[in-house]
C-alpha cells in the first residue's frame, strides 16, 4: 500500500498521507510526499495542492520508529520535504484534522496557508523525547504566534486544540470537519483571488525586548529543568530566530538537534516512551480480542483507596456505586471525594458544572443487590483474607454473569481471592496506587484463571481512565513493592553501616529521586509497615525481621503526621528537620547489633540502592513476574519517582553496564555474611551477555 495518496479534485492536487497509525514521517513518506509534489509541480491541470491525513492525525510527526535507524538519514530528510513544498510555485495548504504534532506541525508550518479543524490537537512534543522541533519549527513557529507564545509551546511541548489559535497567523482558517473540503475550497480561492505565496521564513519576527525576554527565559528554564537539557536546547534554538538570518537558524536549530538525539536523557526519554506503549501488549492476547463493555462500576470499601478508585471512573464519566459496612463510613468516603473535587474547583481545574456531573454519577449502598448490574467491581476493603473472602462470596452471589471481579490488595495472592468464587475465570487483581485519583500507575495482576478478555478489558480500561497499565505476575508485593522492599533493605544496611538518614537521602536526591526513602517514609507514616513487619514477625518467629525504623516507632515516631519520624518537623511544616534523637536511636541500635559505623560515598549509596532494585527486577523478571525489563521501568517509573531522566531501574543498569553492575554486586556480597545472601547477583544479570539487552 502506498503512504502517500495522489489524486486530482477540481483542479485541486490531493495528497493524503496514509501511514497508520499516526501518519509518521518515515521515509516512504518523505519520498511519496516530494514524489507527489512534484507530479502537482508539473501537471498543467492543477492549480493548488492541498496536503492532508485523515481524522485521526495529519501527523505524529517524525516516524518514532525509524530513530536510531539508516532509514531516518534516507533521503529526502524531513527538512528537506518542507523546502520543497515552501519553494512550490503553486500554492500549498494543509487541511489539518487530528494530531498534528512535532515534524506534522513543521510540515504544515512549510506550506502556504492551512485550514485546520477546530478540534486538530497542535503542538511541538519534541521536548517530551528529549529532543528539540529539528525540522525549522523553533524557526517558523514565533514568525507566526511571537516569540513568547512559540517558546511556550515549544518548551512545555503543550499539546492545544487548534480552535484556541483560531485568530493567530498560523491558521487561515479554522472549521468544524470536514476539513479536507474546506481547504480544497480555500485554495480554489486563493488561486480565484491571486492570493500571493505566504511562505513563513520570510516573515519578520517583531519584539524589540527579545534579548531582555530570552534572558530572563533562560534562567527560569534551567532552574526548572535540573536533569534535563531539552528545554534549554529548545530555547536556544528559538533564540536563533531572532539573532540569526533564517537558513542559519535552521543551522543551528539542527546542530542542537543533532547533539540532543545523542544525549542520555533522550535515549532514556524515548525509551520511556516505547515502554509505556509495549506493556499494554500481552504476547498471548491477540491485539483484536473482543473487549467486555463496562458501563457501571461497583466499588466496595469508601477509604483511602476505595474513594480515589472511584474518582477515576466518574472523572470519565462511568457511573460508580460504593458499598460500605455502615451510613458513616460512605458519609465519610463521600465527602472526601467531594472535598478532593472542591480544591479541583478552588485551582480552577474544574467547573462547578463537571463537578456536579461528576457527582451526579455516585451513588452508595450498604446492600450488594444494588451491584446486581454493574460491569466492574474493585474491592478495597481491609488487607486481610478473612474479610476478601466475605466481599468475594457475597458479590459471586449477585454480580451478574459476565462482570469483572477486580481486587485492590496490594500483596495477597489473587488466585486465593479468585478461588472464593465460582467464576475465577472473571477475577483480576487491579493494584492502584495512593492517592489512586493521581497516580498514574495501576498494576494488573493477572491470576492463574484469568480470562484472557478480562486482561485485555482492564488494559483497555486503564488507559481510559488515564493509567499507565502494567502487568504483573502474583508474588509478594507484586513488581513494585516487590522491589522496594529490596531497595529499603539495602538503604537499611547503609544506614546501619554508618550513613545517616539524610545523607542517603541526599545522595538518591542528588540522583534525581524525587524524595529518599526516609523522607519517604515519614510522608507515608512509619506505622504502616511497622504492623506489617510486626505481623511477618509474628509468623516468622525465628527469623529477627527487626530494623531501626521498630525503634523509631517504639520510640512514638511515625512520621510527618506526628511531627516526628526519621526527621522532626515544626507544626503546620513538611521540611525535615535532622534530629540529633534519632541519630542516638540509630548509633544505639547499631552499637546493639555490634557494628562498626563507616562513611559511605553519595555514588556507593546510590549504586546499593539503585542495584539492588536492579537485582530484585532481574529475578522477577526471570520468575515471569514481569513480562518484559521495561514494564519493571514503567512501573518504578510512574509508581516511586525513580528519576524520568534514567529511563527506569532496568535501562539505567544497562546504560552502566550489566557487567559493571554486577561486578559492583559482587563487592557488596563479598563484605559480610549476612549481605552475601542479600547480594546474590540474580542469574539473568550475571548471564547476559556484554552488550545484550535485558529482554
Ligand atoms: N511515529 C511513529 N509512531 C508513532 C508516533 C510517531 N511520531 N506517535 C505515535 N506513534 C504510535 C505509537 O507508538 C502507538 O503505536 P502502537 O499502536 O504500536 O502502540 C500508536 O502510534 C498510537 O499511539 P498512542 O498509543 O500514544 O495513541 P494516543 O492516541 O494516545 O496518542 C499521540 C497519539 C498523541 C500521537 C501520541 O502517540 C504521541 O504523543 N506521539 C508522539 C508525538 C511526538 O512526540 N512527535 C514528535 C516526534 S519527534 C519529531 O517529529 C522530530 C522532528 O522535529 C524532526
Ligand atoms: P482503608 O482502611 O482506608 O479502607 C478500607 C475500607 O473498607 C474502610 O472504609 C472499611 O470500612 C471498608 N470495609 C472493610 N470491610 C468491609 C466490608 N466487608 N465491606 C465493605 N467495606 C468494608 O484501607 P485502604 O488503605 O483503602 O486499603 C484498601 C485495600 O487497598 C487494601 O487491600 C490495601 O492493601 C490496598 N491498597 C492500599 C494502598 C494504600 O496506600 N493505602 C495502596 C494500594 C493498595
Amino acid at each position: 500500500m502506498s503512504q502517500v495518496l495522489y489524486d486530482v479534485v477540481d483542479g485541486i492536487a490531493r495528497i493524503t498521507l496514509q501511514n497508520p497509525p499516526v501518519n509518521g514521517l518515515g521515509f516512504a513518506v518523505r519520498k511519496g510526499l516530494v514524489e507527489a509534489l512534484d507530479q502537482a509541480e508539473g501537471d498543467a491541470a492543477v492549480s493548488a495542492i492541498v496536503i492532508t491525513g485523515n481524522d485521526r492525525a495529519f501527523s505524529g510527526g517524525a516516524d518514532i520508529t525509524e530513530f536510531g535507524t539508516p532509514r531516518s538519514g534516507w533521503h529526502p530528510g524531513l527538512r528537506t520535504v518542507i523546502e520543497v513544498l515552501e519553494q512550490a510555485s503553486k500554492p500549498v495548504v494543509a487541511a489539518i484534522d487530528g494530531v498534528c504534532l512535532g515534524g506534522g506541525l513543521e510540515l504544515a508550518l512549510g506550506t502556504h496557508f492551512r485550514v485546520a479543524a477546530a478540534q486538530a490537537k497542535i503542538g511541538l512534543p519534541e521536548v517530551k523525547l528529549g529532543l528539540l522541533p529539528g525540522a525549522g519549527g523553533t524557526q517558523r513557529l514565533p514568525r507566526l504566534l511571537g516569540l513568547e507564545a512559540a517558546l511556550d509551546l515549544i518548551v512545555t511541548g503543550r499539546i492545544v486544540k487548534a480552535s484556541t489559535l483560531a485568530n493567530t497567523p498560523l491558521f487561515d482558517r479554522v472549521v468544524e470537519t470536514p476539513v479536507v473540503e474546506a481547504a480544497i475550497e480555500f485554495a480554489k480561492e486563493v488561486v480565484r483571488q491571486g492570493t500571493p505565496l505566504k511562505r513563513v521564513r520570510d516573515l519578520k519576527i517583531n519584539q524589540p525586548d527579545a534579548e531582555a525576554f530570552l534572558q530572563v527565559a533562560r534562567r527560569n528554564i534551567a532552574a526548572a529543568n535540573k536533569n534535563q537539557p531539552a528545554p534549554l536546547l529548545c530555547l536556544e534554538a528559538v533564540a536563533g530566530c531572532v539573532s540569526l538570518p533564517f537558513d542559519q537558524g535552521l543551522v543551528n536549530e539542527r546542530e542542537l538537534f543533532v547533539k540532543l538525539m545523542g544525549s542520555p536523557e533522550s535515549l532514556a526519554l524515548r525509551h520511556v516512551f516505547a515502554a509505556e506503549r509495549t506493556a499494554t501488549k500481552i504476547p498471548d492476547i491477540p491485539a483484536d480480542t473482543p473487549l467486555r463493555d463496562i458501563r457501571k462500576v461497583g466499588v466496595i470499601g469508601a477509604g483511602t483507596m476505595g474513594g480515589g478508585i472511584s474518582m477515576n471512573y466518574l472523572n470519565v464519566g462511568i457511573p460508580v456505586v460504593l458499598l460500605e459496612l455502615t451510613q458513616a463510613a460512605l458519609d465519610h468516603g463521600v465527602g472526601i471525594i467531594r472535598r478532593n473535587y472542591e480544591i479541583s474547583l478552588k485551582r480552577g481545574r474544574l467547573t462547578q458544572a463537571q463537578l456536579d456531573e461528576r457527582m451526579a454519577l455516585l451513588s452508595t449502598t450498604l446492600s450488594y443487590e444494588d451491584l446486581a448490574d454493574v460491569d466492574l467491581v474493585i474491592e478495597a476493603v481491609f488487607e486481610d483474607m478473612g474479610v476478601k473472602e466475605k466481599v468475594f462470596k457475597a458479590l459471586d452471589a449477585v454480580i451478574k454473569p459476565g462482570a469483572i471481579l477486580a481486587s485492590n490488595t496490594s500483596g495477597l495472592d489473587v488466585d486465593v481471592i479468585a478461588g472464593f468464587t465460582k467464576r475465577p475465570e472473571d477475577v483480576i487483581g487491579l493494584h492502584f496506587f495512593s492517592p489512586a485519583n493521581v497516580m498514574k500507575l495501576l498494576e494488573i495482576v493477572r491470576g492463574a484463571k484469568t480470562a484472557k478478555d478480562v486482561l485485555a478489558t482492564s488494559i483497555a480500561m486503564a488507559k481510559k481512565i488515564g493509567k499507565k497499565p502494567v502487568v504483573s505476575g502474583i508474588c509478594d508485593g507484586f513488581i513494585g513493592n516487590r522491589m522496594l522492599m529490596s531497595y529499603r533493605a539495602a538503604a537499611e544496611e547503609i544506614l546501619m553501616g554508618g550513613a545517616s538518614p539524610a545523607s542517603i537521602d541526599k545522595a538518591l536526591e542528588n540522583f534525581g529521586f524525587a524524595m529518599g526513602p526516609h523522607r519517604m517514609g515519614d510522608l507515608a507514616g512509619l506505622d504502616i509497615s511497622w504492623s506489617i513487619r510486626k505481623r511477618r514477625q509474628a509468623e516468622n518467629p525465628d527469623v529477627d525481621l527487626s530494623v531501626v525504623a521498630d525503634r523509631l516507632c517504639m520510640a512514638g515516631r511515625f512520621g510527618q503526621k506526628n511531627g516526628a519520624g526519621w526527621y522532626k518537623y515544626e507544626a503546620g511544616s513538611r521540611t525535615p528537620i535532622v534530629d540529633p534523637v534519632v541519630e542516638k536511636i540509630i548509633e544505639d541500635y547499631r552499637a546493639e547489633k555490634g557494628i562498626t559505623p563507616r562513611t559511605y560515598t553519595d555514588s556507593e549509596i546510590v549504586e546499593r540502592c539503585v542495584y539492588a532494585l536492579v537485582n530484585e527486577g532481574a529475578r522477577i523478571l526471570e520468575e515471569g513476574i514481569a513480562l518484559r525489563a521495561s514494564d519493571i521501568d514503567v512501573v518504578y517509573l510512574s509508581g516511586y519517582g525513580f528519576p524520568l531522566h534514567r529511563g527506569g531501574p532496568m535501562h539505567y543498569a544497562q546504560q552502566v553496564g550489566l557487567f559493571n553492575v554486577v561486578r559492583a554486586i559482587r563487592r557488596f556480597a563479598a563484605q559480610s555474611d549476612k549481605a552475601a545472601e542479600f547480594w546474590q547477583p540474580a542469574a539473568l544479570l550475571q548471564n547476559t551477555e556484554a552488550g545484550q539487552a535485558l529482554k
